[in-house]
């Protein structure tokens, strides 16, 4: 196993004294009127950078992420617009949603540490290279809890392969013995990966990935948060809108 150790400078924050609700937001023209109409319909917001201490570093942790497996460039930052959608959708406040963001940003950032041979194989996996690639999970909730400022992280990365039914990995954790942020980023995970293209399949259409994660309710995922999915899906430029959001993240500023 990696000889891992990470350190961080947490930076001071200059805005506890006031609430988050009261701060900058960062807003992006959308590119069509379409877009226009869904996010006035959708309740989202995206975070500027002063929202997390360590802009710069989850900013480099997502782009690691990217660069160790590159089939899936993108998946973060779409997973932490969609993922935001659904807190909104929840009734997650300012201080939640933001949690959940950053959250959903870092999820995957344990592949950093899972060997590149496994992580990036086209076709069925091995036993062996299946339980490489599932301690993604655990090494991405051990590297969080090494960074004060985003511990708070952790418990997405490590249990956003849980399963409502306790099915899941790595601790096969039930119900809403699951922290709720990983049961949102769990279904904004797979309808991301549903409605992508991948090396070995073509991309599912949303309404047939939402099919899915219907049929899913109870089972694998959260009822409340499948609830929470098929108005989203079902709202006009639902896709342009998520692509949009994930661009606002985007542009949060590089590591020097
Ligand atoms: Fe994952």
């Amino acid at each position: 196993m990696n000889d891992f150790r990470f350190s961080a400078r947490t930076e001071p924050r200059t805005d506890r004294a006031r609430p988050l609700a009261t701060q900058a937001w960062f807003t992006v023209e959308p590119r069509d009127a379409a877009v226009a109409s869904a996010r006035t319909a959708l309740p989202v917001r995206t975070f500027n950078e002063s929202d997390c201490p360590l802009s710069h570093l989850v900013s480099e942790l997502v782009a690691q992420v990217d660069a160790a497996d590159p089939s899936q460039a993108g998946h973060s930052l779409r997973v932490a617009a969609l993922a935001t959608m659904l807190g909104s959708s929840i009734g997650m406040n300012a201080r939640e949603l933001r949690e959940l963001r950053i959250a959903a940003l870092l999820h995957d950032v344990g592949k950093i540490l899972v060997p590149a041979e496994a992580l990036r194989k086209e076709g069925p996996l091995s036993a062996t290279e299946t339980s490489a690639v599932r301690r993604h999970a655990v090494f991405g909730g051990m590297i969080l809890r090494k960074i004060p400022a985003l511990a708070f992280a952790a418990p997405v990365a490590r249990w956003h392969h849980e399963r409502w039914d306790g099915l899941g990995y790595p601790d096969g954790i039930q119900g809403a013995s699951i922290p709720l942020h990983a049961r949102v980023v769990a279904v904004a995970d797979a309808l991301d990966a549903m409605v992508s293209v991948r090396p070995y399949r073509k991309a599912m259409g949303l309404q047939d990935a939402f099919a899915e994660l219907d049929a899913q309710s109870g089972a694998q995922f959260d009822p409340l948060v499948v609830s929470a999915t098929g108005p989203l899906v079902g709202a006009p430029g639902f896709e342009d809108s998520v692509n949009v959001i994930a661009h606002d993240i985007e542009v949060l500023p590089a590591a020097a």
